[in-house]
């Protein structure tokens, strides 16, 4: 099994191509950065047929030259082949090399009766390079639900605390904000967000300042910024490095809740400088179900110099009473603390530790691009086929785009709002087609709709091609025909 991952190892980082891959790395992001272009010639770039086709087709060429690469990548995963999984951004699937090693320490553990107490410093040591971070900051966590009640409920609030998030939270912020609301006495201030190819990052960081300073004239104490980047309704990725300027300007916690970005986006988390990033293990990275990655800011860097918030652990069997570091030298191991709650399930863990070695290996930036070029390539093909206004994903700014694709796919747009019917096209996008396409949908709040919109929500990931996708698009314009 190792054979697998091994075949696939990028021993070219000092700099030459690994096979059918980095060379084209620099095109791609010169054709995914061409999307900026598009987004501020606006209307006159939406006229230009031509430029749109160019656009796919060249992306589809650069796909199609990696697609060997790709391919062994697929041969990593058990994935039944009956169907295409596109919904990743609920679930991943575990690599068999991590399948393997979590199936054999598991009957090992059975075996000798072990049992799983510590704070996995040595696996922390090991993935931590992979999110940037030293391994006092980065937690093994449940999942980014999970990670989201460490960050939210371990704060130190008083009654008049205001959060400023969004209308386009997932309920694993959403509770913990709630419990708080409810015991501490927070208020929550929501922004509205928009949705579709017409926004830009400029934009986040104009509705997010202009709020603030809003409740701040009106006499409220703006403690804290909370938002999902990406969302998980329609994939906009909400520019962490731009709003963080925000929250260092007006002196803010900053909690990201990036379910989605581990597996899915390479970033430096310390270069980020939030306070807490939760993300997910077991979507786009892979790992078993009940895992996830909580990155705490822990010491002062010149990425965020704001002193670190009073916070204290609400999950852990292990901690005593420390003050937070003031400079740059960590007091204390937060990650330890956190991670370290009684008997943990140590295959589990090692499970997604094997999945991130995984990724280091491909590369992680490797990862990033092919995901965000696929999904550009999908996003293009919709704007063709659909136009471009059926799109509530942006595409054209490369600081808000992610691998979920979110459209409108019906023939008549206001079904949009007919849940009953968007539930029917997931369900026969599976059923009726072979290979069956599993894809998800979801409702999203619009500015000036009347009720909510239930758009068809498409992950794809390192082990989808370019003729998944095709062979994705052409089964959703048949199937909305079909459906009328
Ligand atoms: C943005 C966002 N936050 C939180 C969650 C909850 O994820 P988990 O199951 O890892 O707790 C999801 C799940 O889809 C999500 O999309």
């Amino acid at each position: 099994m190792q054979k697998d991952t091994t075949a696939l190892i990028d021993t070219n980082t000092a700099g030459s191509a690994p096979a059918h891959w980095s060379r084209n790395r620099r095109d791609f992001l010169r054709i995914l950065g061409s999307g900026a272009l598009a987004a501020t010639l606006g209307p006159l770039a939406g006229c230009s047929d031509g430029h749109a086709a160019s656009r796919t087709e060249e992306l589809r060429n650069l796909l199609l030259a990696d697609e060997g690469f790709w391919r062994d990548v697929n041969a990593m995963f058990t994935l039944n082949p009956a169907k295409r999984f596109m919904n990743i951004g609920t679930a991943g699937s575990m690599p068999k090399v991590a399948l393997d090693l979590f199936d054999s320490e598991n009957r090992a553990r059975a075996i000798e009766s072990m049992s799983g107490y510590g704070n996995l410093l040595a696996e922390r040591t090991q993935v931590a390079p992979g999110f940037g971070v030293d391994p006092d900051e980065l937690a093994f966590s449940a999942n980014t639900s999970s990670g989201m009640c460490h960050a939210i409920l371990g704060l130190q609030w008083n009654p008049g605390d205001v959060v400023v998030t969004t209308n386009h939270e997932h309920g694993g912020g959403e509770t913990p904000l709630a419990i708080a609301v409810a015991r501490y006495g927070i208020e929550v201030s929501r922004i509205p967000l928009p949705v579709g190819n017409a926004q830009s990052a400029q934009l986040y960081v104009s509705l997010f300042d202009q709020r603030i300073r809003e409740l701040r004239t009106q006499g409220k104490r703006v403690r804290a910024m909370m938002f999902s980047a990406p969302t998980y309704k329609t994939g906009t990725m909400l520019p962490i490095a731009e709003l963080m300027e925000v929250a260092k300007a007006h002196e803010l916690i900053s909690i990201v809740d990036g379910a989605h970005l581990p597996g899915m986006m390479a970033y430096n988390y310390a270069d980020l400088g939030m306070d807490f990033m939760s993300g997910a293990g077991h979507k786009w990275q892979c790992g078993p179900g009940s895992t996830g990655i909580l990155i705490v800011r822990n010491k002062i860097r010149a990425s965020n110099p704001l002193p670190l918030p009073a916070w204290y652990p609400i999950h852990t069997s292990s901690w005593t009473p420390r003050a937070r570091t003031t400079n740059g030298t960590a007091t204390w191991d937060v990650a330890a603390t956190i991670t370290s709650c009684g008997s943990l399930h140590t295959p589990m863990f090692h499970g997604l530790v094997s999945s991130c070695g995984v990724w280091d290996q491909i590369g992680r930036k490797k990862i990033e691009t092919y995901d965000l070029a696929l999904s550009a390539y999908l996003k293009e093909r919709i704007a063709e086929i659909w136009g471009v206004d059926r799109l509530y994903s942006p595409k054209d700014d490369p600081k808000l785009v992610s691998a979920v694709t979110s459209f409108n796919p019906f023939n008549n747009a206001n079904d949009v709002l007919n849940s009953a019917k968007s539930g029917e096209f997931v369900t026969r996008m599976l059923s009726d087609y072979s290979p069956g396409f599993v894809i998800r949908n979801v409702n999203v709040p619009v500015i000036g709709a009347p009720s909510d919109h239930y758009v068809i929500r498409i992950s794809t990931h390192l082990w989808t091609s370019v003729d998944d996708i095709d062979k994705l698009v052409a089964a959703m314009d048949d199937l909305r025909r079909k459906m009328g």
